[in-house]
């Protein structure tokens, strides 16, 4: 089967495999596992930020960070196409306590000016503390499109001068940093808590980093234990995720290319009302009102795909290096021949 439902279905490639089956590992919750700590340091370093840890998914690390940064009663600003707003299980109250105020911006991008209107006056006793703005990049469900760096700064200015806590769910941040040129440095530089997710197109098998400073990882390590995420022998899955910032970060570029060939036939096919526009490894895009999503996905699996929605008359599929260039040949051919 080609499986384009998600990133996060990739399997070890044997050399991950081998790197994993080589690691020495220790129990990390007394912090001896040296995987673990390799993994921790390297993430920190890269991103200049002075720590780092080891969680088991995205969805633990986000909101771990909105917890570090918030009061029950407190409210986060992101933007409403945000995961750890839609697809975290309703988290942010059920962890934080925080209600969420959502912004509307293109591909799920908002602007500081936007943020900067939205930020609560702390002398009216009725409104809730805004206290912190999370964004996510790449942006899943807008189309995997990234942030203008520019526009980050300008949203972390806003922040200092409203006293409030930047953290980025950068769960496909090296998706960003390859299509864009950029470095993990240059978001160290402006944020003060990422997420990023190895399980995604780094193809490891699970887990993910929160960086911060060193204060933010102490707490977050407490809040780690509390939500059950200690983990003992981690460091066969520390190992693979060295392993996929070693070795996996430059090729995201092929799945790029990958998502924008397919996408390319979009335009021409009859029952494609229209399509997001691709700058990474995410392609969505909309069906004729006509056109029954759960028919085409049926079609689709029966010539040997897997894909998915994301809302209304829309499908989602996503590249990644379990997916080969001959599979996108087959693709295209599937899609071409739907009626
Ligand atoms: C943008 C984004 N953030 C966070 C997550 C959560 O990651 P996990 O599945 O590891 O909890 C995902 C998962 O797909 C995601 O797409």
């Amino acid at each position: 089967m080609i499986d384009v439902r998600s990133d996060t279905v990739t399997r070890p490639t044997p050399a991950m495999l081998a790197a994993m089956m080589a690691a020495q590992v220790g129990d990390d919750v007394y912090g001896e596992d040296e995987n673990v700590n390799a993994l921790q340091h390297a993430a920190a370093t890269a991103f200049g930020m002075e720590a780092a840890l080891f969680c088991p998914s995205g969805t633990m690390t986000n909101q771990i960070a909105i917890k570090l940064h918030t009061q029950p009663g407190d409210e986060v600003i992101c933007d409403e196409l945000a995961h750890t707003y839609l697809y975290e299980g309703g988290g942010i109250a059920f962890h934080s306590g925080a209600s969420v105020r959502t912004l509307r911006g293109p591909g799920g991008r908002f602007t500081a000016e936007q943020v900067r209107d939205n930020v609560n006056r702390r002398d009216d006793s009725h409104l809730p503390w805004t206290r912190l703005v999370a964004v996510e990049n790449t942006v899943n469900k807008g189309g995997g499109g990234c942030w203008d760096l520019a526009q980050l700064q300008r949203i972390r200015a806003v922040c200092d001068e409203q006293g409030l806590a930047l953290h980025l769910d950068g769960a496909r941040l090296y998706n960003a940093l390859v299509a864009r040129g950029e470095t993990p440095a240059q978001y160290g530089a402006v944020f003060h808590t990422i997420s990023i997710c190895l399980s995604k197109g780094l193809g490891a098998p699970t887990g993910s980093l929160l960086l911060g400073s060193r204060e933010h990882i102490a707490r977050a390590h407490r809040l780690r234990k509390l939500m059950g995420g200690g983990m003992r022998q981690a460091g066969y899955l520390a190992a693979a995720g060295l392993y996929a910032l070693n070795h996996h970060v430059a090729r995201l570029s092929e799945d790029h290319a990958k998502a924008r060939q397919v996408a390319a036939e979009l335009p021409a096919l009859p029952y494609v009302k229209d399509v997001l526009p691709v700058e990474t490894n995410i392609l969505i895009f909309h069906l004729d009102d006509g056109v029954q999503p759960d028919r085409y996905l049926r079609y689709l699996q029966a010539r040997g795909v897997r894909a998915g929605t994301m809302g209304k008359q829309t499908i989602r599929f996503v590249f990644h290096l379990d997916v080969g260039a001959d599979q996108v040949g087959e693709l295209i051919g599937a899609i071409r021949q739907f009626h």
